[in-house]
């Protein structure tokens, strides 16, 4: 299979870092398409956890990793990144080649963001606060800078300038808030051109050179499909599109080059920030499981909510993203169960209804109807084939299986690369 993507099927965190360490294995480029150091994706090996925001997770397995037009990209947190992982033994510097289209994230993005979230109160939409968000806006609005702007240091003075005047106007009189400095803006981006420029290309170009030799090209999602801008719980979502079909532009390849669509998906859900959840359980069943299945934000350290698995969810996933193949992880965190409710439709005022809404407040009016599985009170951590885990384990697998419309090709049982199972 040349060309891979693994999207998270339901609000993000789903296990995506440790299905792309699985198999980046055997990729010959890692790809990331979009969003920025909102991502957290974690693998731990032996005692070392590792947990990347914007290098794509492949450059632990030492491959070439593209970050994509479609990002978002604080050079800030790249360069902690990149000496973070460094000081850990994992080169990145001959590894990383960003995107000239990738856009950036500035320090004025990050008191907008803070600024609006205040302004929203208690609609806030409970944001990583990383200027996300005001980064894609300035994209949209076509006067946002771009990593290829940095090459150019007469024409970038004149662009930060231009930015940072419309920019202070808003900090000044509609937030309120402290204004930026332009000069300080313009100088330290030339510093960080100076550190990245040299990595800095027409990333399109080796995605194309790679396949056109043959080689396998692996696309990492990051959040989830409930999260997309445009199919997700809006307005409770990220600022780009997590989906697979984003993959063609957010990348610069071909729709027609992708051959394998992998869908990650938590054997129960999560979510983290507000919005809807409608299999969202009791804190203290939640509690029990949060430390065992590392529910904890990787970028914001937020405690993750908790709900049962939503075959809703992942049923438009799979028709979404086209699906081929589910990776189900943190079965090993159900073992602690007598028995499991599994969401397997919704109701609104007593009729059924037949797929996941996209008005939030029609979602609000949807009651998930429950099956109930037998658990199997077991520790499945060290189990290494299907045909291992205890019984009720495996029917739980087939009958996510059934309910989403999607075969399972890997079922992880920890948080360790290794604690994997390949069906
Ligand atoms: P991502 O954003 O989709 O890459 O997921 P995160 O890394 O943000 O969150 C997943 C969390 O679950 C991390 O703390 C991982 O260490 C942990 N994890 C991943 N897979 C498994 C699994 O199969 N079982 C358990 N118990 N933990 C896992
Ligand atoms: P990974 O790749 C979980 C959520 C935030 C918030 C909403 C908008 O690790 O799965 P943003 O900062 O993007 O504007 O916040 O989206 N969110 C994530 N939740 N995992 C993520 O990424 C997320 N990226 C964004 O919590 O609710
Ligand atoms: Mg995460």
């Amino acid at each position: 299979m040349p060309a891979r993507v693994v999207v998270g099927s339901q609000w993000g965190d789903e296990g995506k870092g440790r299905v792309v360490d699985l198999l980046a294995a055997d990729a010959d480029v890692v790809v990331r398409y979009q969003g920025g150091n909102n991502a957290g994706h974690t693998v731990w090996i032996g005692e070392q956890k590792f947990a990347v925001h914007l290098i794509p997770m492949g450059v632990l397995r030492g491959k070439p990793c593209l970050l994509g037009a479609g990002m978002v990209i604080d050079l800030d947190v790249l360069l902690e990144e990149e000496s973070e992982l460094g000081s850990r033994g994992v080169p990145v510097r001959g590894n990383i080649r960003i995107s000239e289209n990738a856009h950036l994230i500035l320090q004025y993005h990050k008191l907008i963001e803070a600024a609006e979230e205040e302004r929203r109160g208690e609609r806030a939409i409970g944001t990583t606060r990383r200027g996300i968000g005001p980064a894609y806006e300035d994209k949209a609005a076509r006067r946002g800078i771009r990593m290829g702007d940095l090459r150019d240091s007469d024409a970038l003075a004149e662009k930060v300038d231009t930015v940072v005047t419309y920019k202070n106007l808003l900090l000044k009189n509609v937030y309120k808030s402290p204004t930026v400095d332009p000069d300080k803006i313009y100088n330290d981006l030339r510093v960080l051109h100076d550190h990245f420029g040299e990595m800095v290309c027409d990333t399109s170009l080796i995605v194309q050179e790679a396949l056109d030799k043959g080689q396998r090209v692996l696309f990492e999602g990051a959040h989830g499909t409930m999260l997309d801008i445009d199919w997700g719980t809006y307005p409770y979502v990220t600022s780009s599109n997590p989906l697979s079909g984003e993959v063609a532009a957010g990348a610069g390849v071909s729709p027609k080059a992708l051959d394998q669509i992998t869908g990650v998906t938590k054997a129960y859900t999560t979510r983290v920030g507000a919005g809807p959840f409608p299999t969202e359980m009791a804190e203290e069943i939640a509690a029990s499981m949060r430390d065992a299945g590392g529910e904890f934000g990787s970028t914001t350290g937020r405690a993750r909510r908790i709900g049962w698995f939503d075959a809703m969810v992942v049923k438009k996933s799979v028709r979404l993203n086209g699906i081929d193949s589910l990776a189900i992880t943190h079965l090993d965190v159900l073992g602690r169960f007598d028995e499991i409710p599994v969401c397997v439709g919704y109701r609104c005022g007593g009729e059924e209804v037949s797929d996941f809404p996209n008005q939030i407040e029609e979602l609000a009016r949807c009651e998930p109807v429950y099956e109930t599985l037998p658990g199997w009170r077991a520790d499945t951590s060290q189990v290494k084939r299907f045909g291992d885990l205890p019984e009720n384990a495996r029917a739980y697998v087939r009958r996510i299986e059934e309910l989403v419309g999607a075969p399972v090709s890997h079922v992880l049982v920890g948080r360790q690369r290794g604690q994997d199972i390949v069906l």
